[in-house]
């Protein structure tokens, strides 16, 4: 038996900017302390946690496996909700790439994963920015787009004319609760939605502007630990967001419930469903309010490290989800 190869990856949500980032406008991002991991090694079928791989159901998978020569068997357990807003889609292609270099015997280099991550990405939902890929590759806090990070600079990647400039900025203890609508909601419909309603509409593109300049008063914040101020940006940046039609009646909800003991709450990722985010000093009292209305909530902590190595798999659920 050849032996495994495994690595693993953080989810994400995005505190501000959503949506307007994939317009090149800025957006602030945090690494979550949840996991998916892979294991691969060499095999005589393609298989996915025992079963056939079907590639045409799995495109991270069939991106990311385009220059093999020769069959592999992978494995994936996952602590992140599928098809939430948490990056599940950028952490399964984080975790696979670097699980794959590993077995091609290649030092680690997170340029090179976050490009093969953002490939499978847009193999995956044809459309958006590399900021997920970017803080599942690197963890911590990751701030696009944002003037005054330039020293702390990961790298810059275009695409259609768009430019992402990617900084490590640092994540201050700041506590998080996340709330599952437990409505899956892949993220390609949603950035569709917001692409068609921009590309007719100057009311939509005056929005996409405005959530940047929320992000960067709100990244400024962030910045001093002001977090009343950050949570009016968030409050703000949720608005925007339901200008634009991305937020739903289940979303408003769980956001509503949080808010009375938060500095500010939103929906986080590419809403139509999935979850929204909470910045409070009282977490388990927004979590019982989540709860409360019908979601699932975690306590999340921010800042979680990037792509690495396992020794082993964890034990968890098996993550067989993509089919975007
Ligand atoms: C999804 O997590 C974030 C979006 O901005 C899409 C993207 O940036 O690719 C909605």
């Amino acid at each position: 038996m050849t032996e495994w190869h495994t690595a693993s990856a953080p989810g994400k949500f995005v505190i501000l900017g959503e949506h307007s980032v994939v317009y090149g406008k800025p957006a602030v991002v945090l690494a979550a302390d949840r996991r998916i991991t892979c294991g691969v090694r060499r095999g005589r079928r393609n298989l996915l946690n025992g079963e056939p791989m079907e590639f045409s159901r799995q495109p991270h998978f069939r991106y990311l496996t385009r220059n093999l020569r020769h069959a592999v068997e992978f494995v994936t357990r996952s602590d992140i909700p599928a098809g939430a807003g948490l990056g599940s889609s950028a952490a399964l292609a984080a975790s696979v790439a670097l699980a794959l270099e590993s077995m091609a015997g290649n030092d680690p280099d997170e340029r090179k994963l976050v490009d093969e991550a953002y490939g499978a990405e847009l193999a995956a939902q044809g459309n958006g920015s590399p900021m997920d890929a970017s803080a599942c590759v690197h963890g911590g806090g990751i701030g696009v787009n944002i003037p005054g990070t330039e020293n702390r600079k990961l790298w810059r990647i275009s695409r259609n004319g768009r430019v992402w400039n990617v900084s490590d900025v640092d994540v201050p203890k700041m506590t998080f609760v996340i709330g599952n609508t437990g409505i899956r909601a892949p993220t390609g419909p949603q950035v569709d939605k917001v692409r068609r309603y921009a590309s007719r509409s100057n009311f939509a593109t005056e929005m996409i502007e405005e959530i940047g300049n929320v992000t960067l008063s709100g990244y400024e914040a962030l910045r001093k630990g002001d977090v009343e101020t950050l949570g009016r940006m968030m409050i703000t940046d949720h608005k925007l967001l339901s200008i634009l039609g991305v937020s739903c009646k289940e979303l408003n909800k769980l956001v509503n419930a949080a808010l009375p003991f938060s500095y500010g709450a939103k929906l986080t990722g590419s809403g139509g469903g999935g979850c929204m985010v909470a910045l409070t000093d009282d977490p388990h009292r927004v979590a019982s309010a989540i709860e409360a209305r019908g979601g699932t909530a975690y306590i999340m902590n921010a800042g979680s490290e990037g792509a690495r190595l396992e020794t082993s798999l964890p034990d968890g659920p098996v993550f067989n989800v993509p089919v975007i």
